[in-house]
Parts: structure tokens; C-alpha cells; sequence
């Protein structure tokens, strides 16, 4: 089996070996942590052994339900904001045709909805909607999430009203906790299909459980092959012989600690782009806590060089890259040669444009790391479900040490709570009347 690589030699210009090989002992020491649940917030490590614990039934009767959303329905509309989104959507938007979204297809398109309160956005998706087949998968741990409810609330009700509700019910599937909150009592109440998220699982860690596996099964990708890899990514790291999350975790506490404070995903596949957005999640609300925290930041190159370029090159030296690489594309597209040679590339005419992009990637790392700006690469040997499934497995571990190394609760996220605070006294919810009060005396 080909793994996932992490190669850590383009920071040794900016730090040493020995910076890297000091933070060993707390590596390992978060490490036993995660196996051995007696760390900060270990109470949410479901998500550890969660790929060797999701049984074959449970993947089948996920792909039964996807299957009947896939006979039933031109659209299927995800909703969740933050964990109960990003893993999908970075999943299904790797898996894809970029032009998928505009090409006739028998696969249901999936949508999605709840990871904002845009009017505009809500509005467009309920005239795309109308007068087509289209489905619900609504997904909120807590069951309580103002964005996710509003977006729920909103086509719930237009699917009632174009089906009645008891065949709208049977389009309409649910990821919640298994008992408490408002979505679990709605589930109940109108007898939807639903999935339980364990308690134990944190949403921004939750890709691999039903929140993440249903989407990408009804967008018809291979939620058995996405486990698998995250399987045995699971059972060589907690075993010992895959250093890979290890040395990525080592590696970017060395460089925090020499002053490194924001690190910048960097990919060459636009098809990663969401992968950087669901890092950005994992790795922000996991160690951005405590006065702490390395600022995760993405970019998509080559698009991004001319854009954030030249601050990445000659900016504030406060950042680190980690080179998102992808061994090799699914396709093959050589440059073609041309007579009149206006535009002068016939001097890489008959390359592959993979070579191009790779020598793009190549000559920027040197760049960067000549003006002072150390990489790592984690390289993918292709995009695949296998894969993927590796390197979510992967990011999640290496997450959780690093957050020990850091010195924090990597499961919790107390701070999301205070803009829901202040927007709840200002919307004025019942309950929020003394904050209502104290928010307004201050505007
Ligand atoms: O990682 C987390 O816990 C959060 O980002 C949640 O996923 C996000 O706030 C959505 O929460 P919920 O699934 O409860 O609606």
C-alpha cells in the first residue's frame, strides 16, 4: 500500500534537526494521550479508533439510504455549518469533476446550505429548487444551530409545501445526537430517517462518521474505500510504524516555537481547495485557544502566486508553508506544439501540464525557503477516496498531538460561543434579556 509522505527537510534552513527531535518526548507523550484517553478533553475521542470501529452494516445502510435519496431526487441538499459541513464538502468537491456541477448527470447534485445566513444565497437556492426533486440531509450535532436551523426550517417547508408532509418526511434523513436537542425532537416527532452522531466525536472530527459519509455516498464517491484508508492510516500510526503525523506534528510545534505563527496550506490541485478549508477548521478551533495557536491560512497555487504571492515571498517572516502535493493526476494533457510559436512555450511543448504545475511547485518551495519561508510537504500519492481517507485520518491525529504538544484542550472550542452571544442578545432571544440590555447600551 502507498501511504502518505511527509518530508520535512525544507524547514532545516530556518530551523535545525535537533529543535525538531527536542519535542519527541511531547509528541509521544500526545500520542499515548489519544490511545490512551488521559489527556485534556478526553471525553471526544471517538474519533481515534472511529475507522477501524465503523462496521461494513453501517457503510451498507448508509449507501442504502444514499441510494434511495439518489432514485428519489434530482438535488439532495446538505445542510450544516462548520464540522457538520466541511468534510463533505471538501470530500466531494476533491472527488468531482470541477465541471460537474454543469454538466447533465443521473447522480443527484448535492448542494449545500446552513454554513451561512445569506438571504440572497438561501433565496437563489429555493427558486434552483423549485419545481425539481430534491431531498434534505440535515446535520447538526448540538440540534441547535441558528444557521442550519434557519436553512432547515426555510426548505423544509417548501418541500412540504410541494409534497404534503408525509412524503416530504421520507426525503428529509437527519445526523443528530441521539437524544438531546431540537433537531433530534423534530426527527422524532415526524419520523425521519436519521444517524446518530456519537457523543464522543467533536463536529470539526466528524467526517468520518454519517455527518461526512452520507453526503459523499448519495454524490455517488466510495465511502468503504474512504474508510479503509483512513483504517489503516489509524492502525500504523497508533501502532508506531507510520511516523508521518508525528513528524508533521513535531515539525510545525518546532518551527511555532522559532516564531512561526501562521501556517499556509498550500495546494496545486484546485480540487483541494475545501481540504484546506476543512484544515482550516480542524486545526483553528482545535489549538487557536488559551492566548495560543498556530493561525492556519490556505492558498491555491498557482492562482494564489499572483495574489498572495508576493507577501508570501518578501512579508512579515512569521510564516510556515505545509505543500499540500499531489504524486500524480488522474488525467493526462501534454502542452501541443505550434508553428507560429507566438506565444513562445513550444520549449515545453509535448509536457504533460502536471510537469509545468510541478516545477511551479518545486521552484516556488526554493523560492520561499531562500526568502525565509520554511515548507513541509505532505505528498498524496493521488486523489482518491483511499487516499483521502488516509489523509483526513491523518491530519485529524497529527491535529490532536500537536494540540497536546501546544498545551491545550484540542476538542474543545469555548470561543465560538461568544459571537452566538452577542447575536442572540441582539436578535433578542428569550433568555438573553439582561445581554440584550448590556449589547445595546453599548451601541
Ligand atoms: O467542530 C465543531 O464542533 C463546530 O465547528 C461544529 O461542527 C459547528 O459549530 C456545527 O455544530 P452543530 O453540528 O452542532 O450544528
Amino acid at each position: 500500500m502507498e501511504k502518505i509522505q511527509v518530508i520535512n527537510n525544507g524547514v532545516l534552513g530556518s530551523i535545525n534537526q535537533a529543535a525538531i527531535d527536542a519535542l519527541t518526548a511531547e509528541g509521544q507523550a500526545g500520542l499515548s494521550k489519544l490511545i490512551n484517553g488521559n489527556g485534556a478533553g478526553n471525553d471526544f475521542l471517538g474519533w481515534v479508533k472511529l475507522p477501524e470501529e465503523t462496521d461494513a452494516a453501517l457503510l451498507d445502510d448508509i449507501n442504502a439510504t444514499a441510494a434511495q435519496l439518489r432514485d428519489n431526487c434530482e438535488v439532495v441538499v446538505a445542510i450544516g455549518i462548520g464540522g457538520s459541513y466541511l468534510g463533505a464538502k471538501a470530500v466531494i468537491e476533491a472527488l468531482s469533476n470541477s465541471f460537474a456541477a454543469y454538466a447533465p448527470s443521473n447522480t443527484p447534485k448535492v448542494l449545500f446550505a446552513g454554513q451561512n445566513i445569506g438571504e440572497d444565497y438561501l433565496a437563489e437556492l429555493s427558486d434552483f429548487l423549485k419545481g425539481k426533486k430534491f431531498g434534505i440531509i440535515v446535520i447538526s450535532k448540538s440540534g441547535t444551530t441558528t444557521e442550519p436551523a434557519i436553512a432547515f426550517r426555510l426548505l423544509k417547508d417548501q418541500l412540504v409545501a410541494e409534497l404534503g408532509r408525509e412524503e416530504a418526511n421520507k426525503r428529509i434523513v437527519a445526523i443528530t445526537d441521539a437524544k438531546r436537542g431540537a433537531l433530534r425532537t423534530l426527527a422524532d416527532t415526524e419520523g425521519y430517517k436519521t444517524y446518530v452522531i456519537a457523543d464522543n466525536v467533536g463536529g470539526r472530527f466528524s467526517v468520518l462518521t454519517p455527518v461526512g459519509l452520507l453526503p459523499i455516498a448519495v454524490a455517488g464517491f466510495d465511502i468503504h474505500a474512504l474508510v479503509k484508508g483512513a483504517r489503516e492510516m489509524m492502525t500504523a500510526t497508533l501502532d508506531g510504524s507510520d511516523k508521518s503525523a508525528m513528524t508533521y506534528a513535531l515539525t510545525r510545534n518546532a518551527l511555532y516555537r522559532d516564531g512561526k505563527k501562521i501556517e499556509i496550506l498550500v495546494k496545486y490541485n484546485p480540487k483541494l481547495h475545501f481540504v484546506g478549508e476543512w484544515w482550516k477548521q480542524l486545526y483553528g478551533e482545535s489549538e487557536g485557544k488559551d492566548g495560543k495557536g498556530i493561525f492556519p491560512a490556505a492558498v491555491d497555487n498557482t492562482t494564489d502566486l499572483h495574489s498572495m504571492g508576493q507577501w508570501i515571498q518578501e512579508g512579515e517572516r512569521t510564516i510556515f508553508e505545509t505543500v499540500l502535493s499531489v504524486a500524480n493526476p488522474d488525467r493526462e494533457l501534454r502542452i501541443p506544439t505550434d508553428e507560429a510559436n507566438l506565444d513562445g512555450l513550444n520549449y515545453i511543448a509535448g509536457k504533460r501540464v502536471d510537469e509545468v504545475n510541478k516545477m511551479a511547485e518545486l521552484g516556488t518551495r526554493i523560492a520561499h525557503m531562500d526568502g525565509g519561508v520554511p515548507n513541509i510537504r505532505v505528498v498524496i500519492p493521488s486523489i482518491s477516496a483511499y487516499y483521502l481517507g488516509q489523509l483526513i485520518y491523518f491530519f485529524e491525529v497529527a491535529c490532536g498531538i500537536s494540540g497536546y504538544i501546544l498545551d491545550v484542550n484540542p476538542f474543545n472550542q469555548p470561543g465560538v460561543e461568544a459571537y452566538k452571544k452577542n447575536m442572540f442578545a441582539l436578535l433578542e432571544k428569550p433568555g438573553y434579556e439582561d445581554a440584550t440590555a448590556a449589547i445595546k447600551a453599548r451601541l
